[in-house]
């Protein structure tokens, strides 16, 4: 018996095959490496000690995904394959629903005919908008995303629920909010293809001379500072989560279950926060100049995470400036790694 995990050579995915592998669940990867490399599987076994099977395929060709699934015992799927670039989503919309949604829909086809149940879905804080009330719980409304990739997001939260309820199975829907850092070995992090439109790596550019100033987007928000504020939950907490969750939804006797889950740390910082922590925690400076508000950005997101706690016995306990450090030791091995090649 083994867990299917899609885009497992990801950030999060990566992280989370690590905490499965120590967990003791046999893994099976699918990932197409259209935003990862296969060094990566090389680091996950460093790690872990264990090789993950492999397969590197694209997930919209469903009948390689059928291949894999007559030659596994397959008892449940973190599907984490994805493209999640907000910007890009508005440039190529058919793209994202096509790549998001296609792929979702292949497995869930393939499991219905199967009857393979327990399948978790990366969801994201973006379902909610700018929620009314901080902190944010699972039962605030969802509000219409601004972007494509936020609206494949809310597409496959419907879609999973539908599959569920008609098909008699269990899914869980996790909903991060903002991921940071890195593995605490350096061998396991994220991989920002091209300028990072998030605000933690293109930190740890800035501070590492990549790139020469960050532009903080808007100092004019009603916040402590006047920055925006988000809820950063360190990627290993976040990894250990879908273990509790994929647990919780193996132990379940009922046939049909739809777990949510908001996953963050209940804490809110600003942009103006995160670059100080970030130079205090790695001793560096952080070049930076206010600009003016980013499209479509939100004034402030933290969430309301007592349900995973109380359900999945699940806490994020990193701190922020050890969250930080392992960044900017990821960002020191990803130097060191292309000066030797
Ligand atoms: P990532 O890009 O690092 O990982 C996704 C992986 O999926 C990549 O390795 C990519 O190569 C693979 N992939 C994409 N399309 C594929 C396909 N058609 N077939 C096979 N493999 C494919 O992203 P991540 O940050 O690890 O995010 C994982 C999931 O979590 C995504 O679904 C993302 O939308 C969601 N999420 C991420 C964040 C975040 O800020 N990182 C926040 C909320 C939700
Ligand atoms: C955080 C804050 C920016 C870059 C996005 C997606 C969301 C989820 C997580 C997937 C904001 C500010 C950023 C910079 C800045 N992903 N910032 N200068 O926007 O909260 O969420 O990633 O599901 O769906 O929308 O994260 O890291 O881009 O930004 O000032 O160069 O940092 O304005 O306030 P965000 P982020």
């Amino acid at each position: 018996m083994a867990i299917l995990v899609t885009g497992g050579l990801g950030y999060i995915g990566s992280h989370t095959v690590v905490e499965l592998q120590k967990s003791g669940f046999e893994v099976v990867i699918v990932d197409d490496l259209s935003n990862s490399e296969r060094f990566i599987l090389e680091n996950i076994e460093k790690v872990s000690g264990t090789a993950p099977v492999f397969y590197p395929f694209d997930l919209k060709r469903r009948e390689l995904l059928s291949q894999l699934l007559d030659a596994h015992t397959i008892e449940g799927c973190i599907n984490f394959a994805a493209y999640k670039a907000v910007g890009e989503s508005q440039v190529i919309p058919l793209d994202y629903y096509e790549n998001n949604l296609v792929t979702l829909i292949n497995l869930l086809q393939e499991f219905k005919e199967r009857n393979i149940s327990n399948f978790i879905f990366s969801s994201s804080c973006t379902v909610y908008g700018q929620a009314d009330h901080m902190p944010i719980d699972e039962s605030a409304p969802l509000k219409a995303p601004e972007s494509s990739y936020g609206k494949t997001k809310q597409m496959g939260e419907q879609i999973l629920m539908d599959f569920a309820q008609a098909h008699e199975k269990k899914v869980s829907l996790l909903r991060y909010f903002n991921p940071i850092g890195a593995h605490p070995s350096a061998l396991l992090g994220e991989l920002p293809i091209g300028i990072p439109n998030n605000l933690v790596p293109y930190v740890t550019q800035t501070a590492a001379g990549i790139r020469e100033s960050l532009s903080i987007f808007g100092s004019d928000y009603p916040t402590k500072d006047g920055t925006a504020v988000r809820d950063y939950i360190y990627v290993v907490d976040l990894a250990r989560a879908h273990v509790a969750a994929l647990q919780k939804l193996l132990s379940e006797t009922e046939p049909t279950a739809v777990d949510i889950y908001n996953l963050g740390t209940g804490e809110g910082s600003s942009v103006l926060e995160i670059v100080k922590t970030f130079e205090r925690a790695n001793n560096v400076s952080v070049p930076y100049a206010i600009t003016g508000r980013r499209e479509g950005d939100i004034t402030i997101a933290y969430a309301d995470a007592s349900k995973a706690e109380k359900e999945l016995n699940w806490k994020a306990s990193t701190p922020l400036d050890q969250a930080l450090k392992t960044t900017w030791a990821w960002q020191q091995y990803l130097e060191s790694r292309s000066a030797n090649q």
